[in-house]
């Protein structure tokens, strides 16, 4: 398949991946980078004719809205918005386009609704639908982000949802909005949608925290809310009717919860305490000379440092939780943060395993990366396990999976993409505990990894282990 892209003003452009091409939405596939894209168009596929506008994602500069007028920050470091919330995507099987002219009659189709509006101040006239699409075609270009059609297979409007900036009680807020038509109720469909769009904006960069306001006769919305984290603030007056003042702060970086110790990252300590061991250590093994120094960076409960320490490798355990460290009987412990290690020393071998190096922000891995190098004997090896790109086809969002290990049963579930960041939730349950932990990741090509080692002045020798999960990499010659 063959799709011709018509940007405006731009000139055409031709896309020849019949992935960027889904028939009746034209809708990027989810597991194409989204940053890659044009502007504001419509695309014309020659195997299904003309398809509407906004069908291409687009992406945008970083947004410069929120409460506290900034970025949100991910434990401590800020995370820029590097591409702004999309024009497109797609959720629950329908498509969510940025609001335009061309959504009127199905607007009004959702507004002039008696169901649809019980909640929302009645139905609407046309007019007054048209006013408030105005208001949300032009938030859109002042802000940047704003509300989606929803739209099934042949483009019918079924929904709208999104974000408006607002002011609550004096306070700039970023708002939730959403309704569907009545024969798409109880389908998930607007779970799913605000748990994206809240996922999306967090990968954005695009605010602290979104509100949302909703009367306490409105059960389906409250259970919404519950479900995609929203958490009740208080009571407040709007428009003559006591509502419900909900927030959801936006994902802050990695965070996890549950019983007991949680690091930093969000891992619980109990969980790793009772993770099986895995192959990984003899992978390790398999890479480095007999009685090797190693450097395990972020080693948490030692389940690659103890077992290569029994080998007879002298083992030294990085990690900031004491928690996780406590489990470590072979190998030695040491407190303290990966991003300002400097030991004075050197190892034969450095380990920085669980994908530490597709952080989210491209600053904090390069830090990683260097506190690896500069650990490093000359002839010295770096061990990283990382995600490989394979691993994200699958990461879009509303995916869900489960496994099983040992005794520990973990379920992941994504929230949202946005160009190469996904965030997303791993559940565990271990008899009957429960923890959840929140992170964010990156996509990295091989070619981004070869880089990233090549600035710390290593040389990417070769990709290893189940997936090419792992990557060895030495000291690049000097030239
Ligand atoms: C996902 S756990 C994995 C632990 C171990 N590598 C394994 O495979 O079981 C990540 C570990 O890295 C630690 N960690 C993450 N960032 C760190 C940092 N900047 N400095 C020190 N430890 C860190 C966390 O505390 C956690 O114990």
């Amino acid at each position: 398949m063959h799709v011709v892209v018509e940007s405006v003003p731009r000139p055409v452009l031709a896309v020849s991946d019949p992935r960027w091409c889904i028939p009746a939405c034209g809708l990027v596939d989810p597991a194409v980078d989204a940053s890659i894209l044009v502007g504001r168009a419509s695309a014309r596929c020659v195997r299904f004719g003309p398809l509407r506008t906004h069908a291409i994602l687009r992406t945008r500069p970083p947004a410069r809205v929120g409460p506290a007028g900034g970025s949100a920050s991910y434990a401590g470091f800020p995370v820029r918005s590097e591409a702004g919330m999309p024009e497109a995507f797609r959720v629950a099987g329908l498509v969510a386009s940025r609001v335009g002219p061309e959504y009127l009659d199905g607007l009004v189709g959702l507004d002039s609704d008696p169901q649809v509006m019980a909640s929302l101040g009645g139905p609407r006239a046309r007019e007054v639908t048209e006013a408030h699409l105005r208001y949300d075609i032009q938030q859109w270009e002042r802000e940047g982000f704003g509300m989606y059609a929803l739209g099934a297979d042949g483009g019918q409007v079924i929904g709208r949802a999104g974000l408006r900036a607002t002011v609550l009680a004096g306070v700039r807020e970023v708002e939730l909005g959403y309704s569907l038509l009545p024969g798409w109720w109880g389908r998930g469909i607007a779970t799913a949608a605000v748990d994206q769009i809240v996922g999306l904006a967090g990968l954005a960069g695009l605010a602290g925290s979104i509100t949302a306001t909703v009367g306490p006769a409105n059960r389906a919305s409250l259970r919404v809310l519950d479900k995609t984290g929203f958490a009740h603030q208080r009571q407040l007056v709007r428009a003559g009717e006591t509502m419900g003042l909900y927030r959801r702060v936006l994902p802050p970086g990695p965070w996890g919860e549950g019983p007991g110790a949680v690091t930093a990252d969000g891992c619980p300590v109990a969980v790793y305490a009772a993770l099986p061991a895995d192959g990984r250590a003899q992978l390790v093994d398999d890479r480095i000379r007999a009685g090797s120094s190693v450097l395990d960076l972020g080693c948490g409960t030692g389940r690659i440092a103890e077992p290569l320490a029994a080998l007879g490798h002298r083992v030294l355990g990085v990690d900031n939780s004491p928690e996780m460290l406590a489990h470590l009987h072979a190998a030695q412990p040491l407190h303290a943060d990966i991003a300002t290690l400097d030991l004075g020393d050197r190892f034969d071998a450095v380990i920085l395993a669980s994908s530490l190096v597709n952080h989210p922000d491209p600053t904090a891995r390069q830090g990683l990366l260097d506190v690896a190098a500069a650990h490093l004997t000359p002839s010295g090896v770096l061990l990283v396990e990382w995600q490989p790109p394979s691993w994200f086809e699958q990461w879009h969002a509303g995916h869900t999976s489960t496994a099983t290990i040992g005794d520990v049963a973990t379920g992941l579930r994504v929230h949202a993409r946005l160009g190469d960041l996904v965030s997303a939730t791993v559940t565990y349950q271990l008899a009957d505990r429960r923890w959840s932990q929140h992170f964010t990741t990156r996509r990295l090509t091989d070619d981004d990894l070869r880089r990233a080692l090549a600035d710390a002045g290593l040389h990417l020798q070769d990709l290893f282990g189940p997936d090419g999960s792992w990557a060895a990499a030495v000291h690049a010659p000097p030239r």
